[in-house]
């Protein structure tokens, strides 16, 4: 029933966006109210979370429709700069929601915290000291961090790593502790309790610690989406259904192979992972470095999605990347629209959270593959790009429609020939 809210919601004006919205019972009056004032960032907090700040930097939220996330629906809210995105990804979503739309699959939430060790004079004898003291270690490090253990997560396993010396760095011994961090993302959770192990790790090996952290590479936090796809749900303009398949296939196999090409990929993913993971507060600098370094966990930078063939003929995909986003904590709990974004989305946990963001990545990934093996991603980027370029040359109000609907009939679509169109109406 939602749907009729909805129908040609690109169409509507913003306005009418929200009210949609507030109809659906998707947003109550308060948001209403909320959505309509600006700045959502009053400058006394503002002012509270960096150091020195100016002014305030905004970028547009929308949302994306369709998401259909093991069977609940979901309105996704995106922060991002750049046209076509949430465009792209409710296309995909609508499309996958009539094929069952997501299925997704989580690892525990536990984030690794290091302790990196050196000039260990006996590595041996440092490692059964550390085997033989494990519940020790554990122990002084939930000690550490108390209120984590009272709400059922904290640190409850160990790892070391010899990493060998090389012509270029002594030799290392590293000491992993993970810890479940419950709906938090953990990094202040994890540093504390590595800071208060450092000590005595030192004394139980005779190193000397380098440094006690967070690892970003969070691969304990694992989230994986999959979707499969009826052949008959992708014929696109004289393209059939069968063609498109195994196009994106192919599409997935030389990203597999190139790295170059995986680059492009991957970053078409994260314009969908970065937008929600914004918008609800998260690091996203943490989600961008643990997504790369899990694509290059074979020793080669590869894709961090994979399209396949499946014994019916349907296409399936599914990607599988680090999310160790949080639900509570950092700026989450400050921030007036990573607030707002929580509730219009309505997800409970982090782990909900997690789901939706890693379908979000799978949807745009296949919007852009699908593209790019039929039309080229050209035709429906530019075409949405092309009210950026009436801004650009100057436009504004109306005029801005006016000059972004000849410039799409032109042959070069490009910001002189934008300022030519925007002239020629006000010559
Ligand atoms: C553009 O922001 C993202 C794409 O380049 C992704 C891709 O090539 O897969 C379209």
């Amino acid at each position: 029933m939602m749907h009729s809210y909805f129908s040609e919601f690109y169409k509507k004006s913003k306005a009418e966006r929200t009210k949609a919205l507030l109809d659906a019972g998707v947003i109550s009056k308060e948001d209403l109210l909320f959505l309509s004032k600006n700045p959502h960032l009053n400058d006394q907090l503002a002012d509270h979370m960096i150091e020195n700040q100016l002014t305030q930097y905004a970028l547009p939220l929308g949302v994306a429709l369709n998401f259909l996330v093991d069977d609940k629906n979901y309105i996704v809210p995106m922060v991002t700069e750049e046209p076509s995105v949430i465009a792209a990804a409710s296309s995909a979503a609508k499309l996958i929601a009539k094929a069952n739309g997501f299925k997704t699959h989580l690892t525990q939430r536990k984030m690794i915290g290091q302790v990196a060790l050196k000039n260990v004079p006996d590595v041996s004898f440092a490692l059964r000291e550390l085997n033989l003291h494990k519940d020790a270690i554990l122990k002084k490090a939930n000690d550490a961090h108390p209120s984590i253990v009272k709400r059922g997560g904290g640190a409850d396993e160990l790892e070391f790593r010899s990493i060998l010396e090389t012509d270029h760095s002594p030799h290392f011994l590293v000491v992993h502790i993970h810890v479940h961090v419950l709906e938090a993302m953990g990094a202040n959770i994890v540093n504390t309790m590595m800071e208060a192990v450092s000590f005595y790790l030192e004394t139980l090996t005779k190193g000397t610690a380098l440094m006690s952290i967070l690892s970003n590479y969070a691969t304990e936090c694992l989230a994986t989406a999959t979707c499969q796809i009826p052949v008959d749900l992708l014929d696109r303009g004289s393209y059939k259904g069968e063609e498109v398949r195994d196009l994106i296939i192919e599409a997935s196999q030389f990203a597999y192979v190139d790295p170059y090409r995986a680059t492009t990929h991957n970053k078409g993913i994260m314009n969908g992972v970065d937008a929600v993971v914004l918008a609800t507060g998260n690091d996203w600098r943490a989600i961008e470095a643990g997504a790369h370094a899990y694509a290059a966990k074979s020793g080669q930078y590869r894709s961090l999605s994979h399209w396949v063939k499946a014994g019916n003929g349907d296409l399936k995909g599914s990607l599988t990347l680090p999310l160790p986003v949080g639900y509570v904590g950092g700026s989450i709990g400050i921030h007036p629209t990573a607030q707002f974004s929580q509730r219009l989305l309505s997800v409970k946990n982090a782990k909900e959270l997690e789901s939706v963001i890693v379908s979000v990545g799978l949807a745009q990934n296949f919007a852009a593959l699908r593209a790019l093996v039929t039309e080229g991603i050209q035709k429906g980027h530019m075409g949405l790009h092309a009210k950026s370029l009436a801004i650009s040359a100057g436009a504004s109000g109306s005029d801005i429609e006016l000059v972004a609907t000849e410039l799409k009939k032109s042959t070069h679509m490009n910001l002189e020939t934008a300022s030519k169109i925007l002239s020629s109406i006000y010559p």
